[in-house]
């Protein structure tokens, strides 16, 4: 076994922050992991542009409906808004600097369309935008860090939302030109893509339940739509990508998915079985059993929705359909699964309502929290971490052993905030010792694991009082100093076992 001096690595790069100098390192190292990480695992951190850039109208940038959301009296809790964040756009050197120190082989970041075409479109580029993302990829590649970039991770240019947002079928071609543009210029450095993070919740909290931006409330009609489109958009991107740059780039493109465990409450009952698989088919179906399975909605789906809408004397489903050619275009249209995984939820059968229209409804389940794991500061997200292996297991199944990426995982901070993060630890080994169980154990072809989040960042809807950060960013402070979290320890530990392919540890408790 390999011991590291964790002491040793933190102070290359604490006193530049001027950060503590003194842990309790103690057991906050690997060593508790069941098995050995792969030798090619690919161990990073990720971020995305809102929630840390800052600099909302720097150098040209146009507004993102987050910042339009954000200026809105009212919307968000203290006012929180997306202008300074963690100021990434100003302090870009410090970003890989704290990079560099975790000795991350990957680092997943997105950029901001309106940062890159402030008006959504090639039009308006805006080269200081281009420019920043291009030190940005520059400087990690410099330092061994492999870019996973997102495309697009929520923050529409506003300018596009005027025109409809993705309920608008324009969007297809317009996002197509903007992940065009992105290929071209970045894609002969950046070899890992997502085109889009989690579409779920686009469609269902921004369209849907209207709880973000665009905050639109039409959640039996609105959200299937801009799902449809969503992945036709993802789709063409695709295409792009094969027809004009995989041959010279020889990189790889997905899309981010995300995804709750879910249990039947009682597994000997049938019912509470099939509600389950079907709460998973409405959630991760919607998007992966097109693009990984036949270019279509899962079954459940269909004949819910359907049944529905008939019993609402509709005259057609509410879910919209794929012709034979779109399905065709739209199958196989991701190099590997990227799973973005924080609980497991248990599920019941329940008839639904009919009125209002409802993709919830739709569902015809019953969700609760898992009672018996610990509860995390988010509410109804409790640390559930076997409920990550059966994740992994049912895409295994469901999708045919393709290679998985567990694109974020990770959770915020209790109050009162301090850098001894145990909980953040202890969340951490549970969760990734179960990713290991699945790919030692059962054969899933876990690729690896990207912990959210480099550091704290706005969170949303929650601003900034959920803070998943491995470094700490004191947001009163104008330089927005970093701290690194008990847990950068335990990930440098885990950095350090994944470079030494260490021999297999005891196995207990299986
Ligand atoms: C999913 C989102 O992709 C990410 O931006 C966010 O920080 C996490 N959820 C945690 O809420």
């Amino acid at each position: 076994m390999l011991f590291v001096n964790f002491e040793e690595v933190l102070k290359t790069y604490i006193t530049p922050l001027n950060l503590i100098t003194s842990w309790s390192i103690g057991s906050n190292n690997c060593s508790s992991i069941f098995l050995t990480f792969p030798q090619d695992f690919s161990w990073g951190v990720s971020s995305s542009a809102y929630q840390i850039e800052g600099g909302w109208d720097a150098d040209g940038k146009g507004p993102s409906i987050w910042d339009v959301f954000t200026h809105t009296p009212g919307t968000m809790p203290a006012d929180a808004t997306g202008d300074v964040a963690c100021d990434s756009y100003n302090r870009l050197d410090e970003d890989l600097y704290m990079l560099r120190a975790l000795r991350v082989k990957s680092y997943r970041f997105s950029l901001s369309w309106s940062r890159i075409f402030p008006d959504g479109t090639r039009l308006s580029l805006n080269q200081k935008g281009v420019d920043y993302y291009n030190r940005l990829i520059n400087g990690l590649l410099a330092n061994k860090i492999t870019p996973m970039v997102t495309i697009y991770h929520w923050d529409l240019p506003q300018a596009l939302q005027d025109r409809g947002g993705w309920e608008n079928i324009d969007m297809i071609d317009i996002f197509n030109d903007y992940c065009d543009f992105c290929f071209a210029t970045f894609g002969d450095r950046v070899k890992l893509w997502m085109t889009i993070n989690q579409p779920h919740s686009i469609a269902w909290l921004g369209y849907g339940l209207g709880t973000i931006p665009p905050s639109i409330k039409n959640p039996g009609i609105a959200p299937y739509i801009v799902a449809h489109n969503l992945i036709k958009a993802h789709a063409k991107a695709y295409h792009t990508y094969d027809d004009k740059y995989r041959t010279s780039q020889g990189g790889l493109v997905s899309i981010a998915l995300n995804a709750d465990w879910i249990e039947p409450k009682d597994a000997n009952v049938p019912r509470d079985v099939e509600s389950a698989d079907r709460a998973l088919q409405f959630q991760l179906g919607w998007f992966a059993h097109p693009i990984f399975k036949n270019g279509d909605y899962p079954d459940a789906m269909k004949w819910q929705v359907s049944a529905k809408s008939e019993l609402q004397d509709l005259s057609e489903s509410r879910l919209p359909s794929f012709t034979e050619e779109e399905k065709n275009y739209i199958k196989g249209t991701a190099d590997m699964f990227c799973i973005n995984h924080y609980t497991t939820k248990v599920v019941t059968f329940a008839t639904g309502k009919l009125s209002p229209y409802s993709y919830d409804d739709d569902r015809d389940v019953l969700e609760t929290e898992e009672p018996d794991s610990p509860t995390t500061p988010f509410a109804g997200q409790r640390a559930v971490a076997w409920g990550l292996r059966r994740l992994l297991n049912w895409i295994k199944e469901e999708y045919g052993n393709p290679q998985i990426y567990v694109t974020e995982n990770g959770v915020p901070s209790p109050f009162p905030i301090t850098i001894e993060d145990t909980d953040r630890i202890f969340y951490y080994k549970s969760y990734i010792d179960e990713a290991l169980k699945a790919q030692n154990l059962d054969g899933v072809n876990v690729k690896g694991y990207l912990a959210t989040s480099l550091m704290d960042s706005f969170e949303w809807m929650n601003g900034y009082n959920f803070l998943f950060g491995l470094h700490h960013v004191d947001f009163n402070n104008p330089n927005r100093p970093r701290t690194p979290k008990l847990a950068v320890s335990y990930s440098t530990d885990c950095l350090a076992k994944i470079r030494s392919a260490s021999s297999v540890e005891s196995v207990s408790n299986l």
